[in-house]
C-alpha cells in the first residue's frame, strides 16, 4: 500500500471504511487486552520460582557481616548483597546501599532526603524556594510523578537517539542554580529503549552545574536487560565522574524487579561517600534494616554476577519473540504508510511509537473502545502533556502471546484510523 499522505481522498475513505469494519468486528468480541504496564508476565515470573525454596528452616542464616539475617540490623544491607550489586553496577561495594524491594522507593527517599537535609553544604532543597528538575522526555511516568509530588517544577528536555539533548542539558544546568537534578534512564530507556552514547555519558560526567547541590538521578533499571544478540553498551558513569572530580553529582539506582520478582525483589543504590553519609542520616531513623532474608535468598540463588547474567538469558528467551512479534507487526502493518515511526530496542521493556501528530490520544481512545488498554497518551511527558500528542508506549511483556498478537492487530488498525481521520 502507498503512503496515506499520497493517497486520494476517495481511496482514503475506502480504506477507512474497511478499517472500521475490522474495528467493529474486534469490538464485538468484547475483548479485555492490556499493553499498558511494563511488568513481566507469569512465564517470566516462573523463571525465578526456585529462589523461593533457597531458604528453608535448616538454612544457615549467618552471612559474613551478619550473625543472623532473620534479625534487625545491617542498615546498608548484607555485605554479600552489596558485593553482588556492586558487581552488577561496576562500583566498589562500599558505595552500595541495598534497600527494600523497590528502587523507585529509594529514588523517592533520596529526593525526600535532599528536600529535608540538602547536600554539598547548601540549604535543604525545601528551603530554597522554587526548584526545578530536568526531565528528558519521552520518559518514565513515575519519575515525573515523584517530582510532581514534591512540588518540583519539571522542565522537559528532548531525547535524541544518543540520550537527552546534551546541548540543552548543559546550557540549562550551567546557567540556572534552581535546577537541582535530572532524571536519566541511561540504558534501554523507558519508553524508547535508547542507550546513552559514550559522548553523552562523558558530557554528563563533565557537567558544570550552577547549583553546587545539583544531582543526577541515574536510574539504571535495565542495566543487564538485553533481549537480542546485539546488546547496547553503556559507559560506567562512576568511572567517568571519577575522572572529572564529580563523584558527588550522581546517585545510581537499580533493582532485581525485572530479574526476579517486581513485587519481591531487592533494590540498591550507589553513591559517593559524602552522599551515602547524607542518606544514612535519614535512613537511620527510617528503618533498623531492610529485608535481609530476601537479600540472602538472592545472593544464595545467584551466587555471583555470572549467575545473574545467565539468569537474564532465560528472560531473553521469553522476551525476544514478543518484541520481534510487535516489531514485525509494526513493520508489516504500518511500515509503508507514513503514519508512525518507532524504536527497535535491543533490551528493556518497551517499544515507543510516535503516531501522526495530534493522534496519540485518539489512538488510545479507539484502542480502549475495542478492548485494548494502553498507557495513557501523554504519560511519557512531564505533567502528562505531550506537546505533539504523538507518543505512545507499548509494553509487550505482560499479556500472553496470543493476546499480544491480537492487541497489536487492533493497535495498528487504530493508528491507521486516527491517521486517516486527521487527513480527511
Ligand atoms: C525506568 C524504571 N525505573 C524504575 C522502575 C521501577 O523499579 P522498582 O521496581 O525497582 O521500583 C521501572 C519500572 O517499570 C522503570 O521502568
Amino acid at each position: 500500500m502507498s503512503k496515506y499522505t499520497a493517497m486520494e481522498k476517495s481511496a482514503l475513505n475506502a480504506e477507512y471504511a474497511s478499517l472500521k469494519d475490522s474495528f467493529e468486528a474486534y469490538k464485538a468480541q468484547g475483548l479485555k487486552l492490556n499493553m499498558a504496564r511494563g511488568k513481566p508476565g507469569s512465564e517470566q515470573l516462573n523463571i525465578s520460582n526456585d529462589m523461593l525454596t533457597v531458604l528453608t528452616p535448616d538454612t544457615d542464616f549467618t552471612s559474613d557481616d551478619c550473625p543472623d539475617c532473620r534479625n534487625y540490623g545491617n542498615l546498608t544491607g548484607l555485605d554479600s548483597a552489596r558485593k553482588l550489586f556492586a558487581d552488577i553496577l561496576g562500583v566498589a561495594p562500599e558505595m552500595v546501599f541495598v534497600g527494600g524491594n523497590s528502587s523507585l522507593n529509594m529514588m523517592f527517599d533520596t529526593i525526600a532526603c535532599m528536600m529535608e537535609l540538602g547536600n554539598s553544604g547548601e540549604k535543604p532543597w525545601k528551603d530554597q524556594g522554587k526548584i526545578k528538575f530536568l526531565c528528558p522526555a519521552p520518559g518514565y511516568d513515575r519519575h515525573f510523578g515523584v517530582t510532581g509530588y514534591f512540588g518540583i517544577e519539571m522542565i522537559t528536555v528532548p531525547m535524541t537517539k544518543n540520550g537527552p539533548d546534551m546541548d540543552v542539558v548543559e546550557q540549562l544546568v550551567s546557567s540556572d542554580p534552581a535546577i537541582k537534578g535530572i532524571w536519566c534512564v541511561p540504558k534501554y530507556s523507558n519508553p524508547q529503549g535508547i542507550t546513552y552514547s559514550d559522548e553523552t555519558v562523558k558530557r554528563f560526567a563533565s557537567l558544570k552545574p550552577a547549583a553546587k547541590d545539583f544531582r543526577i538521578m541515574w536510574d539504571n533499571a535495565y542495566i543487564i536487560h538485553d533481549i537480542n544478540d546485539t546488546p547496547d553498551t553503556l559507559l560506567n558513569i562512576f568511572d567517568e565522574v571519577k575522572k572529572t572530580g564529580n563523584e558527588d553529582m550522581v546517585f545510581e539506582f537499580c533493582s532485581t524487579s525485572k530479574i526476579t520478582f517486581p513485587g519481591a525483589g531487592v533494590a540498591a543504590l550507589a553513591a559517593s561517600e559524602a552522599n551515602l553519609a547524607i542518606l544514612k542520616k535519614r535512613y537511620n531513623f527510617q528503618t533498623i534494616g531492610y529485608d535481609k532474608l530476601n537479600m540472602l535468598r538472592h545472593v544464595k540463588y545467584f551466587g555471583n554476577l555470572e549467575g545473574v547474567i545467565a539468569h537474564m538469558q532465560k528472560h531473553r528467551a521469553v522476551l525476544e519473540p514478543r518484541f520481534n512479534m510487535v516489531l514485525d507487526m509494526l513493520d508489516k502493518e504500518l511500515g509503508d504508510l507514513d503514519v508512525a515511526s518507532w524504536t527497535k530496542p535491543n533490551g528493556g521493556y518497551f517499544v515507543s511509537i510516535d503516531v501522526t501528530e495530534g493522534c496519540a490520544k485518539r489512538v488510545v481512545a479507539l484502542c480502549k473502545e475495542a478492548g485494548v488498554v494502553l498507557t495513557g497518551a501523554g504519560a511519557t511527558f512531564p505533567y502528562g502533556n505531550d506537546p505533539k500528542d504523538s507518543n505512545i508506549r507499548l509494553a509487550p511483556t505482560y499479556p500472553p502471546v496470543e493476546e499480544l498478537a491480537k492487541a497489536m492487530e487492533i493497535f495498528c488498525i487504530c493508528v491507521k484510523m486516527a491517521a486517516i481521520e486527521k487527513l480527511i
